[in-house]
C-alpha cells in the first residue's frame, strides 16, 4: 500500500508578487519586491526582470486555476499582495478593489474544489512601511500588518480555512529587506538586528493568530518557515556543534517560539553572551504566549539542504558563532548534484526533515513549497521537463517513507509551483512551474500558457493518491 489517505492535500504554491504583474492596476502601491534591487546568486549573470507584468497572473488567474483544476489539485497556497490591500501600508481604509480581486479568487478556487491556502506577507510589504518606517525593525509596523490581517479575514471569513502568517518567517533577519522591509541601522550590529528582528516578526506572527482566531474561529493558522537542514561537513564533535548552532538558530528558533510561546533558553544565551537587550514588552509575551496554544500547523518550504563546518580559521567562540550564522560559504556537499544555481538535490533530506520536525513539535505539518528551477525553451508548444519529474519522484517518495513508515502526521503538499512566475531574484530564467508562461527576459511575447511534460504526470500522482510516480505519460 503506498497510496497517502484520501484527504491528503495535494496541490501547488504560488507567491503572487512573483506572478501577477499589473504593478499599479485597481490601486495596488509599490511594494519591497517591486523596489528589490537584486544581488544576483553567486554565479548567476544578472538579468533581472521588472514587476510591471511579471507573468501576468492577475490578468489570468482564472485561465491558471482551470490548468490547478484540470491536474487535480486539492489546495492551492497563494499570497494575498499587501500593497493591494493596503497601498501605503498606513492607510486607514483598504483598497476595495484589492480585496474584491482576492475575494473573486477564493471564490473561483471554491467553485473548482480547490481549497485556498492563505499566505499573509509574502515579500510583499508596502514600500512606503520600508522606506519611512524601517519595516518590521518598527513596533508601528507590526500594528499595520495586524490592520492588513484583519482586513483580508473579514473578507475572507467562513471561505478559506488554512492560513499561513507569514513567508519564510526565519529569513527575515538574513534577507531583512525583501523579507521584512528592513536596512540595518549602522549604530546596530547584525547580531541585533538578528535578535530584535526575529521577535518583532514573531510578534507579528502571534498577532496574526490572535486575529485569525477572533474573526474566524473556524479557520485553521500554521506558522512557516524555509527549511534547509545543516548536515555537519565531517563526522569531527566540532563540525557537529556547529551544525546543531546553525539549525537551532536558523532553523528551529521560530517554531520554537511559536510553539512554547517562549524564547528558548539557546537563543537567551546568545543574547546574554552579545550583552544584546532587546525590547519585548509583556503585552508582547502575553500575545506570543496566547499565540502558541492556538497555532493548529507547521508549515515550511523546502527545496535543499546545506553542509555547515566549524571553521578552524576562527577560535574564539563568540566570533565563529557569528561567522556560522551569517558567513554562507556555500560549502558542497559531495553526495549530490545541484541545478544550474548550485542549489543541491537532496530528496532524503526532506523525510529527515519531517521526522525531525514531527518528533520535535508533535503538531501536524504541512510542505507548502517544493520544486526545483530549470532554464526551460518551448520548443513547438512543448516543454520536455524530465529533470523536474525526477526531482518531484524523488521527494514525494521520501515524503511517502516519512508519511507510510514513520509515522509523520502530514496535511499536504504543494508543489512549487502551478505557473511560471519570477523567481526571488526576478529571474523569469529560473522557471519553476508545471505550466510554461510564454515570455523571454525582455521580450514579453504572448503570454500564453503552455502545459509542460511534468503537468500531465503531477496529473497523474494527485489521480492515484501518489501511488504512480513512473515517467509515462501521453504528451
Ligand atoms: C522560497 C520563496 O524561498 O523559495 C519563494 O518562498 C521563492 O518565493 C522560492 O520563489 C524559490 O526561490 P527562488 O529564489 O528560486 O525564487
Amino acid at each position: 500500500m503506498s497510496r497517502l489517505k484520501e484527504d491528503f492535500l495535494w496541490g501547488g504554491a504560488l507567491s503572487n508578487v512573483q506572478a501577477e504583474g499589473a504593478y499599479l492596476e485597481d490601486g495596488k502601491g509599490l511594494n519591497v519586491y517591486d523596489t528589490l534591487e537584486v544581488v544576483p546568486e553567486p554565479g548567476i549573470a544578472p538579468m533581472f526582470c521588472d514587476t510591471a507584468v511579471a507573468t501576468d497572473h492577475y490578468h489570468h488567474y482564472k485561465e491558471d486555476i482551470d490548468y490547478m483544476a484540470e491536474m487535480g489539485f486539492k489546495a492551492y497556497r497563494f499570497s494575498v499582495v499587501w500593497s493591494r490591500i493596503h497601498p501605503m501600508g498606513d492607510d486607514e481604509k483598504p483598497n476595495e478593489a484589492g480585496l474584491a480581486y482576492y475575494e473573486d479568487m477564493v471564490d473561483y478556487l471554491l467553485e473548482k474544489g480547490i481549497e485556498p491556502v492563505v499566505s499573509l506577507v509574502h515579500f510583499d510589504m508596502p514600500d512606503h512601511l520600508a522606506k519611512a518606517y524601517n519595516g518590521f525593525l518598527n513596533k508601528k509596523v507590526i500594528d499595520f500588518y495586524e490592520k492588513h490581517v484583519e482586513s483580508v479575514v473579514e473578507r475572507l471569513k467562513g471561505k478559506v480555512k488554512y492560513y499561513i502568517t507569514y513567508n519564510e518567517i526565519n529569513l527575515a533577519p538574513y534577507h531583512p529587506s525583501l523579507v521584512a522591509g528592513v536596512h540595518k541601522p549602522d549604530d546596530m550590529s547584525q547580531e541585533e538586528l538578528f535578535a530584535q528582528l526575529t521577535v518583532n516578526v514573531e510578534v507579528a506572527h502571534a498577532k496574526a493568530v490572535e486575529t485569525i482566531k477572533r474573526i474566524d474561529p473556524q479557520a485553521q493558522v500554521g506558522g512557516m518557515l524555509g527549511h534547509a537542514p545543516f548536515y555537519p561537513l565531517t563526522c569531527k564533535s566540532e563540525d557537529i556543534i556547529a551544525a546543531d548552532f546553525k539549525n537551532k538558530m536558523h532553523n528551529y528558533l521560530p517554531f520554537d517560539i511559536m510553539t512554547s510561546g517562549e524564547l528558548p533558553e539557546y537563543f537567551l544565551n546568545f543574547m546574554k553572551q552579545r550583552d544584546i537587550s532587546i525590547d519585548f514588552n509583556e503585552e508582547e509575551r502575553r500575545i506570543v504566549k496566547s499565540a502558541s496554544l492556538k497555532l493548529d500547523y507547521l508549515a515550511f518550504s523546502y527545496y535543499r539542504s546545506n553542509v555547515q563546518s566549524s571553521f578552524e580559521d576562527i577560535e574564539d567562540l563568540t566570533e565563529l558563532e557569528n561567522a556560522i550564522l551569517f558567513d554562507n560559504r556555500g560549502i558542497k556537499n559531495p553526495h549530490y548534484q545541484a541545478n544550474e544555481w548550485g542549489w543541491q538535490i537532496d530528496s532524503e533530506g526532506l523525510r529527515y526533515s519531517l521526522v525531525d520536525f514531527y518528533h520535535r513539535y508533535h503538531k501536524p505539518l504541512f510542505i507548502v513549497e517544493n520544486g526545483i528551477g530549470i532554464d526551460e525553451k518551448l520548443v513547438n508548444g512543448k516543454v520536455y521537463d524530465d529533470e523536474r519529474i525526477s526531482y518531484y519522484q524523488k521527494h514525494i517518495t521520501s515524503i511517502k517513507r516519512a508519511v507510510l513508515h514513520d509515522g509523520v502526521d502530514l496535511m499536504g503538499y504543494l508543489a512549487w509551483s502551478p505557473i511560471d512566475f519570477l523567481s526571488s531574484h526576478k529571474e523569469i530564467r529560473k522557471r519553476y512551474g508545471f505550466v510554461y508562461v510564454n515570455r523571454d527576459f525582455e521580450d514579453l511575447l504572448d503570454l500564453k500558457r503552455y502545459p509542460k511534460k511534468s503537468f500531465y504526470w503531477y496529473q497523474k500522482v494527485i489521480q492515484t493518491q501518489g501511488e504512480d510516480l513512473e515517467n509515462q505519460v501521453d504528451y
